[in-house]
C-alpha cells in the first residue's frame, strides 16, 4: 500500500538548504510548504506539490493564518523543518550593538517560538509530528567574533530538548541538525568586515572540517529527511551533527 504523502513547511524556502530540503521532500513524494521573506530563488522550481509564501515568519499573526490555511486545506501537519536564519559578520563584542544582538536573537531564536507555537496544537491534534531545527556546530564548537549567533544557536538547542521532553507524550519529537560549515551564500557572511571572503572560505572554513570540504545542503536535506521520517520514531531531543568532524 502506497504511503501517504506528509505535509512538511520549511522555513528559510529560499536559502541554500532550504531549497535542497525542499528538493528532497518533493522527491520523496510529500506535500511542501515553504516560508520565506522572499521566494524569488524557488521561482525555477515549480512542482504540483509545494506552495510558497513569501512571509517574515517574525510576524506572528501571518504565520499564525498561514499554518491554518496549510491544515484546512490538507487536513494534517506531519513537519516543521527551521531552516530560516542569519548570519554574524566576525565582530569583537566591544563593537556589537543591541540591534546586532536583538536582530539575532529575533530571526534566529524568537522565530522558532513563533512556528513551533503554530504548529504544535495541529500536531497534538493527531497525536503525531516531528519538528527539526537547523542550529549550528559553532554552539559548542565556537569561533571568536561569533558571540550573538553562537548564542542563538545554543538557544535553538536548549529549545529543542526543552520541547522534546515537552512534547514526547503527544507522539511529537523535536530534535536539533548542527550543520558544520555549509556551502552556500551564508557561509561568506561570517567573514569578517573588509576580509576576503573566498579567502576565508578555504583558509579558514574549509581547513576546520575534518573530512576536507564544506558540507552541502544536501547532506542537511538528507539528515532532516531521517529526523522527518518513522525510522526516526524513537529520536527525539537529540542533536545531529552533519559537519564533518568539525565538532570533534
Ligand atoms: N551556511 C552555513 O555555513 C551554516 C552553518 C551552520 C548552520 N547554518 C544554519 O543553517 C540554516 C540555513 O542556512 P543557509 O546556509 O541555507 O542560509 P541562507 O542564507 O542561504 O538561507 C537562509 C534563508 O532564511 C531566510 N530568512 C531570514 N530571515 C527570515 C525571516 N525573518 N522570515 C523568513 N525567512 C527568513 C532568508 O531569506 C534566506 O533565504 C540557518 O539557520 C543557518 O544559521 C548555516
Amino acid at each position: 500500500m502506497a504511503t501517504k504523502p506528509k505535509v512538511i513547511v520549511v522555513t528559510g524556502a529560499g536559502g541554500g538548504m532550504g531549497r535542497a530540503i525542499i528538493e528532497e521532500q518533493l522527491k520523496q513524494g510529500n506535500l511542501v510548504i515553504g516560508l520565506d521573506l522572499s521566494i524569488t530563488a524557488l521561482s525555477n522550481l515549480t512542482h504540483d506539490s509545494l506552495q510558497c509564501f513569501e512571509v517574515n515568519v517574525l510576524q506572528e499573526e501571518r504565520v499564525n493564518a498561514i499554518f491554518q490555511e496549510i491544515f484546512n486545506k490538507y487536513g494534517r501537519m506531519d513537519g516543521l523543518v527551521n531552516a530560516l536564519g542569519i548570519a554574524q559578520a566576525a565582530t569583537p563584542i566591544e563593537q556589537v550593538t543591541m540591534d546586532d544582538w536583538n536582530r539575532l536573537m529575533d530571526v534566529n531564536v524568537k522565530s522558532l517560538f513563533i512556528t513551533t507555537k503554530a504548529v504544535v496544537p495541529f500536531m497534538k491534534k493527531q497525536q503525531k509530528g516531528s519538528i527539526v531545527t537547523i542550529a549550528s556546530i559553532s554552539a559548542v564548537r565556537p569561533r571568536p567574533g561569533l558571540q550573538a549567533y553562537i548564542a542563538s544557536k545554543g538557544a535553538a538547542e536548549s529549545f529543542t530538548r526543552g520541547l522534546a521532553i515537552e512534547l514526547a507524550p503527544d507522539q511529537i519529537r523535536v530534535n536539533t541538525i548542527h550543520p558544520g560549515p555549509a556551502d552556500t551564500q551564508m557561509l561568506g557572511q561570517f567573514a569578517a568586515q573588509g576580509a576576503d571572503v573566498e579567502q576565508t572560505k578555504q583558509s579558514v572554513f574549509v581547513q576546520s572540517v575534518p573530512v576536507g570540504r564544506l558540507v552541502k545542503p544536501s547532506d542537511i536535506a538528507g539528515a532532516v529527511s531521517y529526523l522527518l521520517s518513522d525510522a526516526a520514531s524513537m529520536v527525539t531531543g537529540t542533536t545531529l551533527h552533519v559537519d564533518g568532524g568539525r565538532g570533534l
